[in-house]
């Protein structure tokens, strides 16, 4: 199955937050009218924290592990996070469905969920289908009946392919006019028209960042579309990925029934291009084999996060913020660029090894979807370490 690489190489990498640092948690709060975000900080941060080497730590194995008590009271075990638990989880969700919506990093949440349920029920039947923007896992036995989908939906706002005809003229030729057919890629950046699947799963989680950010020949749009008007560009794209991310808000607010599909956001997943940012100037991460020590990313403060923040306190739908970002900086070690071209001459320092950490983003998935019910009117209390691969 796809994204099983680097099983074996990180064995030998997994780590684990340690309960002494702080554990960071944003949990909603609801009122008859209105969500908002709730950083209930303390000691009960979920997301800070430090990772820390253990060897012992199988991978995709955590039903094994000795060190994590194996029930659900999420706020009755005080600082508790609940353990990945794969088979609960099929049971729980027993001929339903979850949907990863995003970029490539959505897929790589996608792959990790999928193999952590894999490894719970490792002689199930299932099938997969990899197309675009749809693809699927389904596990389908009877008694673990479950669907794990992907849509790849990078923007989460539409992309629109426009066939157009353009003159073209040659000017060794200038009495002979052609006229050519192109592709005009328009971002239609206040309009979800495909969103419709969305609606009839029973867990989504959506994330869209990089893309925003691509310019000169990566960049994906040609114009952008918003009103009546279409325009060549935005400038800030950090505006851009602000105004795409509330087209997104409205449509999950006015499409979403809160009490069939519980919503998520992934959170902005860093990159480890420059090692300058943590002190290792002409570095990348295909350099390094360590996370950064202690619980604070030395380099700037990713300023997406705080747009990203802002629009979800001013939904209506109680969606929970995976805010994996932090975290996810420290771990400078953990993308496939190093493993993947020992040569370097290739360095992927965005994408994250799977197993690594996405499975990391996935219990904290998994323990927000367990503490459901207390997430939306109390915080998840969570006490004992984290075990992190
Ligand atoms: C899986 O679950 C769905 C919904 O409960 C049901 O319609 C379907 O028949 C189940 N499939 C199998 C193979 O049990
Ligand atoms: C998996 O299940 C979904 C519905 O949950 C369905 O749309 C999709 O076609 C299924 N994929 C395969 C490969 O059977
Ligand atoms: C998996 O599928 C095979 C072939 O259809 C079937 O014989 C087997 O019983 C299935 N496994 C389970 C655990 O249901
Ligand atoms: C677009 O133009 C139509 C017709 O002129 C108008 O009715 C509509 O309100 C406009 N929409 C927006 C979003 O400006
Ligand atoms: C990080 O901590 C480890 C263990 O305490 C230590 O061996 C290592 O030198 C530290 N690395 C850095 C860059 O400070």
């Amino acid at each position: 199955m796809a994204g099983f690489s680097f099983r074996r190489s990180y064995q030998h990498y997994a780590f684990y937050l340690v309960n002494s640092l702080f554990i960071l948690l944003i949990s909603f709060f609801l009122d008859d009218t209105h969500a908002r975000i709730v950083n209930v900080g303390g000691n009960c941060d979920f997301y800070k924290g430090s990772w820390v080497y253990d060897e012992s730590y199988p991978l995709y194995d955590s039903l094994q592990c000795p060190f994590i008590p194996g029930d659900f009271h999420c706020v009755a075990n005080g600082c508790d996070p609940p353990r990945f638990d794969g088979l609960d989880f099929v049971k729980r969700f027993k001929g339903k469905k979850i949907m990863f919506v995003g970029d490539s990093i959505s897929n790589n949440q996608w792959v990790s969920f999928a193999c952590m349920i894999h490894a719970a029920i490792p002689n199930a039947n299932f099938t997969t289908y990899h197309g675009i923007p749809m693809a699927s896992i389904n596990f389908t036995d009877p008694d673990h009946n479950i669907s794990i989908l992907f849509n790849h939906k990078p923007f989460l706002v539409e992309l629109e392919e426009i066939p157009e005809r353009i003159l073209k003229i040659d000017n060794h030729k200038p009495f002979l006019v052609e006229l050519e057919e192109i592709t005009e890629r328009i971002l239609k950046i206040d309009t979800i028209s495909t969103g419709d699947p969305w609606k009839e799963v029973d867990v989504v989680i959506f994330n869209t960042w990089h893309w925003w950010f691509h310019k000169g020949k990566i960049q994906h749009w040609d114009k952008i579309h918003e009103g009546n008007k279409t325009y060549k560009d935005i400038d800030d794209r950090l505006a851009a990925f602000a105004k795409g991310l509330t087209t997104w808000s409205t449509w999950v607010d006015n499409n979403i029934d809160p009490k069939k599909t519980q919503v998520f956001y992934q959170g902005i997943s860093p990159t480890h291009p420059k090692g300058n940012e943590w002190g290792f100037p002409h570095t990348t991460c295909a350099d390094h084999r360590t996370p950064i020590n202690g619980t604070t990313y030395p380099g700037i403060p990713e300023p997406g996060v705080a747009v990203l923040k802002e629009v979800l306190s001013k939904m209506s739908n109680p969606v929970i913020l995976l805010d994996v970002t932090t975290m996810s900086q420290l771990r400078k070690d953990a993308h496939p660029s190093y493993y993947t071209n020992q040569g370097r001459t290739l360095r992927d320092c965005g994408h994250w090894c799977v197993a690594g950490v996405p499975d990391t983003w996935n219990r904290l998935l998994y323990a927000s979807i367990v503490c459901w019910p207390e997430t939306r009117t109390h915080r998840i209390d969570m006490n004992l370490p984290i075990l992190i691969t």
